[in-house]
């Protein structure tokens, strides 16, 4: 068991929190396989730590961090704990698998929270937050320390809180803008003034927080490293509560992209950056905005003119990395109806899916289907069916679709028939009169599934472009005072809204399930 230290003064260590802040942003909700899908990417990625859930806030988060730990090999993984025993106790049981556990206990520190929400004296909180990490240390080593709203915190009991957490063990302490509220000058000298006044400072690494909501979470981040920060918490494609945290990918590139000027490294394997965003946009049913850094669809496409000229001219005249280098396999053509078994197995694993016989074969069913609708199958078409195919795995024994069949035109009432299987292994077959194709297959789905279910949300984007391309569905569904996203993708949009409405509903089956049936060791 070992403390997460840099191998030097230079390396910035990269706090994942995409399970658990990410998981925190509205519409979100992963089942327990999805996280731990999640998590071994993030592996893939490289990243220092993993806080792999919430383990005292709920069953389902105490399974996710317990069942990563046991199965994640190579980062650090971290359970959030608020500052009371009962948090730190689930934290320390769900991490028992993990080579190197870490404890994230916090607890607010400016006068707001303490006034309105905490409802306690500052002396009150120094104590808990004490009392916090000792308990964290009596179970593990490697143990954070974070005083929520720090940026709006009164500097002097801010340097205090800290100085005691240290004392009582705390080997990180995290400096949270919790409401994205500072701003790179503002925050930098906060960071300074830490290492200034805080006498232990050189006994924790310090690391920081930084949320999105006024759009400055990634330049605060970077204003922290420049003056000495050395842990940033962030998460993939920026989610996280509210507008979300710093964007991981964006703090990585622009420490390797301008070493010139942060002097800093990480150990993170950048190409794998583009897989695991689209695998998280995919998993979380959060599209990734078209010209976001590093990872939206334009962020490597010249369009106009004289950008074009100059870039064939010479690349770096109007680009300053790579595509390549954070993992965009861009749009390759490469397989079609005559491509093999062999072929299939090659390419897909060139994209990094190792498949074992049983897998290879179902999703070989799924890639001829494709062939046979749409003449060139790309790699962005293969990771699709990929997803389609985990999603199917993810929800096995729940709800499945059969056949779909839809009148519609311009003088018809769209009308659906859909057969299904029930969870009891009951087939069904139910017809539908709808407004629209779409609207009368899921009004035949709800027929079948006993469910109060109310459809939020619905949007359709293309795989890859051209008119047989890949129509790619994300539905939320409010069920039980909470929503749910589901995915599905076809050839034809009405099949694939068909699949995302039953991903949906079987997503929040699994999810609640968890929740009502706590799971042994949940304290
Ligand atoms: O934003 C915040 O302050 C947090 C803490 C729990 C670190 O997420
Ligand atoms: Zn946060």
């Amino acid at each position: 068991m070992t403390t997460q230290t840099a191998d030097s003064a230079d390396q910035i260590i990269i706090f994942d929190t995409t399970l658990r802040d990410g998981e925190q942003s509205a519409g979100a909700g992963l089942t327990v396989g999805e996280k731990v899908r999640i998590a071994h990417q993030l592996g893939k990625l490289n990243v220092d730590v993993i806080e792999a859930g919430f383990a005292g806030s709920s069953p389902g988060d105490f399974e996710a961090v317990r069942r990563i730990s046991h199965e994640v090999e190579g980062p650090v993984i971290c359970s959030l704990a608020r500052a009371v025993p009962s948090d730190i106790e689930a934290a320390a049981h769900a991490l028992e698998g993990a080579a190197n556990p870490r404890i994230h206990t916090f607890i607010s520190s400016s006068d707001v929270h303490l006034m309105h929400q905490m409802r306690r004296d500052r002396e009150t909180i120094m104590n808990m937050a004490v009392e916090a990490v000792e308990k964290a240390k009596s179970y593990v080593e490697d143990v954070e320390f974070s005083p929520m709203d720090a940026s709006r915190t009164a500097p002097e009991y801010l340097y205090a809180i800290l100085e005691a957490a240290i004392n009582a063990g705390a080997t990180t302490v995290n400096v949270p803008d919790t409401v994205g509220y500072s701003n790179p000058v503002e925050f930098g000298a906060l960071i300074k003034g830490v290492f200034e006044n805080v006498s232990n400072i050189d006994r924790a690494i310090v690391s920081v927080h930084c949320h999105n909501d006024l759009g400055m979470s990634v330049a605060n981040s970077l204003a922290a490293i420049e003056n000495g920060a050395r842990q940033v918490e962030g998460c993939v494609n920026g989610l996280g509560e509210r507008a979300g945290n710093a964007a991981l990918e964006e703090v990585m590139m622009a420490i390797v992209t301008r070493p010139d000027h942060y002097g800093v490294y990480t150990g993170v394997n950048i190409r794998e950056i583009n897989p695991t965003s689209r695998m998280i946009s995919s998993i979380f049913g959060f599209p990734v905005q078209y010209n976001k850094a590093i990872v939206g669809q334009n962020a490597f496409r010249h369009s106009s003119g004289i950008h074009q000229d100059g870039y064939l001219k010479e690349r770096t005249t109007f680009e300053i990395m790579r595509p390549e280098d954070v993992g965009w396999r861009g749009e390759t053509l490469v397989l079609g109806k005559l491509s093999g078994r062999a072929g299939l197995r090659a390419r897909l694993s060139d994209l990094g899916y190792q498949l074992t016989d049983e897998e290879l074969s179902n999703i070989f069913v799924a890639f001829k289907d494709l062939a046979d609708n749409k003449r060139e199958v790309t790699d962005a078409d293969l990771e699709a069916l990929m997803r389609e195919q985990h999603r199917y795995a993810d929800t096995n024994r729940r709800y499945k679709l059969g056949k779909i069949r839809v009148v519609c035109g311009n003088d018809e009432m769209p009308t659906a028939e859909v057969s299904m299987t029930t969870p009891d292994d009951d087939g069904r077959k139910v017809s539908s009169e709808g407004t629209g194709p779409v609207d009368a297959v899921c009004k035949a789905i709800d027929s079948i599934v006993d469910m109060d279910v109310e459809l939020t949300e619905f949007s359709v984007s293309s795989v890859t472009e051209g008119i047989d391309a890949l129509g790619e569905v994300t539905i939320r569904i409010y069920h039980d005072g909470s929503t749910y996203s589901g995915r599905g993708s076809d050839t034809d949009i009405v099949v694939a809204s068909a699949k995302a409405y039953v991903n949906a509903i079987n997503r929040a089956l699994m999810i609640n399930e968890l929740e009502s049936h706590p799971v042994s060791g949940t304290v």
